[in-house]
């Protein structure tokens, strides 16, 4: 009797501690889609498309006729401008983009759907470029433009800086070409500096960020031999499935947690959880914890709110840390991004903060692909000297290629040299200086944008509820800027770009921004808000899912894909 009266005492209180650990998650899920990977992945799959027709989308706020007017000879304006500045490289983007998928999803999501497709038609943007100079690319049809794109993060130094790392590095390399499998001497130079950089024992090479990411989230599996990883809400860590829980990826990983970002909630859940082998961290989310990387096609309104607090977020992952080493998790700086890009030793240096595992590429590669994972040594080995089948599998074909190990070499090396040290003194002050000049600058012409910036690393907010802010990339790539497919969500600059250089860029940014302003996109006359506009959207998308649902309508196109070749 008393045997059974333990045994259900114990029942109940490993379900109640279950309830409990389920609770402990639930709160420590942002209350945003991006919080919630599931619903967020269902509801994608019920926004239906729609777009505005020539009428609405100028008139998307109800602005008044004589705005629709001066809107429309505008639009007319600038795309007669980049039918005349850009057609080349527009008409080699057209020919080439029904066969090249990658370009067909960055074209339509520059901006958001509804206006997709007139954008397409009348703004087009080529995808070519013939030459890169100092901070300057220039196109198929001759304009120089000033690279603010910063080739997804790459260029820290300048594209001839990563042009002469190619060069040396391979001219280094060459005795030896693309042999594989075995390594050029200079690998051994490269293993040093990188333990040196990252303060950890070991390396391990890879070919690119999304694969160093993969590795030591499986090393982290394998030695703690949990299952779980922990994101935080919103950030990107490559596209590979596990660190990808939510849209974009059509299955939902099953050992992945999301968590929020800068929230003790968390922090409980991995207190109390056993089953977290990992919690990875990009730094760049300090920039917006717990919203996705900004993407001017999410530009619906003007919500986009964008700031950075080193203190705050320095001591968010001090507590991390501590967390992490009370409970064995292993604690991983996915630096892919911003490595190198805040301090030579990158965000453990910048934010004061040690992890077990660092993940870095990009830059690294001296403009070559890389992924590379640097760790603490009992992280690091890929078996159990007691148990020798059990072992932690990585390879990887072009791992360690010879010229990407020149070019790395090259990288690393010029990063001690003085001038490129010169370039991270007071490097925080400088794009606080710029950032805060600019803002000055369009606050006094009474411009409704601003910078918010980390380091380098700028995005623009909106300051006056508005359907158009996504247009002003277009009026920046009219005043030469080069853009990524992001839009005004991600500036990237260079670290050596001169004051004068800096200069010509917010004077571009603030002729823009008049011409904006001029032509009527951020005409906020009557008491538009933010709330206004994400209600009428609602509004839109519920009238046309129910035109295009099988209640609403007799041909349902909900079929996307018939199987069968024809
Ligand atoms: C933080 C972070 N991790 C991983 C990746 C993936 O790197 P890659 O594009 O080289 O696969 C990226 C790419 O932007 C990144 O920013």
């Amino acid at each position: 009797m008393l045997f059974w009266y333990f045994a259900a005492a114990l029942a109940v209180m490993l379900v109640l501690r279950k309830a409990q650990l389920r609770l402990m998650l639930s709160r420590a899920k942002y209350p945003s889609l991006a919080g919630h990977s599931r619903l967020a992945r269902l509801l994608a799959r019920l926004v239906p498309y729609y777009e505005y027709d020539e009428t609405q989308f100028f008139s998307a706020d109800d602005a008044p006729p004589e705005l629709v007017a001066k809107r429309r000879a505008a639009f007319t304006q600038l795309a007669a401008l980049y039918a005349q500045r850009f057609a080349r490289g527009a008409a080699l983007t057209r020919e080439v983009t029904s066969a090249v998928s990658d370009l067909q999803f960055t074209a339509r999501y520059r901006v958001p759907f509804q206006f997709s497709r007139m954008v397409r038609q009348h703004l087009a943007v080529g995808v070519f470029l013939e030459s890169s100079a100092g901070s300057t690319v220039t196109d198929l049809d001759g304009n120089r433009l000033i690279d603010v794109s910063g080739s997804y993060g790459v260029n820290l130094f300048g594209y001839d800086f990563y042009k002469e790392c190619i060069e040396r590095g391979s001219a280094r390399v060459r005795d030896l070409g693309p042999v594989l499998g075995a390594y050029h001497p200079i690998v051994a130079d490269n293993v040093r500096r990188l333990r040196e950089i990252s303060g950890l024992d070991e390396v391990s090479f890879h070919m690119s960020g999304t694969e160093a990411v993969m590795q030591a989230v499986r090393l982290a599996r394998y030695h703690t031999r949990r299952p779980y990883l922990v994101r935080f809400c919103g950030a990107y860590h490559g596209w590979w499935g596990d660190v990808q829980p939510g849209v974009g990826n059509p299955l939902s990983p099953d050992a992945t947690y999301t968590l929020k970002d800068m929230d003790a909630a968390s922090l409980r859940v991995l207190r109390a959880r056993n089953d977290i082998a990992c919690v990875l961290v990009n730094p760049v989310q300090s920039l917006h914890p717990n919203a996705n990387a900004p993407a001017d096609s999410g530009l619906i309104d003007s919500a986009r709110g964008t700031r950075f607090d080193r203190a705050a977020y320095s001591a968010w992952l001090k507590k991390l840390r501590e967390v992490c080493t009370a409970r064995g998790i292993v604690l991983i700086f996915d630096e892919v991004f911003v490595g190198f890009r805040l301090a030579p030793r990158g965000a453990q240096e910048y934010f004061g903060v040690r992890a077990d595992l660092v993940t870095y590429g990009k830059s690294l590669g001296g403009g070559l692909p890389v992924g590379v994972v640097c760790g603490r040594r009992e992280l690091m080995r890929r078996y159990d000297e007691a148990h020798p089948a059990d072992v932690c599998f990585a390879r990887g074909t072009f791992n360690s290629h010879p010229y990407v190990m020149g070019a790395m070499h090259e990288f690393l090396t010029r990063l001690e040299s003085e001038p490129v040290r010169a370039l991270y003194r007071d490097l925080d002050g400088v794009w606080d200086r710029r950032a805060s000049d600019l803002n000055t600058r369009l606050q006094s012409a009474a411009l409704p944008v601003q910078v918010a910036h980390l380091s380098s690393i700028w995005t623009f907010n909106y300051l006056a509820p508005s359907r158009y802010n996504w247009m002003f990339q277009y009026y920046l790539r009219a005043q030469g800027l080069a853009l990524s497919w992001v839009g005004t969500a991600r500036l990237i600059f260079s670290l050596d770009l001169s004051d004068a250089e800096f200069a010509a860029i917010a004077e571009r940014v603030a002729a823009a921004a008049e011409a904006m302003r001029r032509d009527g996109w951020w005409w906020s006359g009557t008491a538009l808000t933010n709330k206004d506009i994400r209600r009428r959207v609602l509004r839109e998308l519920l009238q046309a899912w129910w035109a295009t649902s099988s209640i609403g309508s007799r041909n349902s196109p909900r079929s996307r894909y018939s199987g069968a070749r024809q």
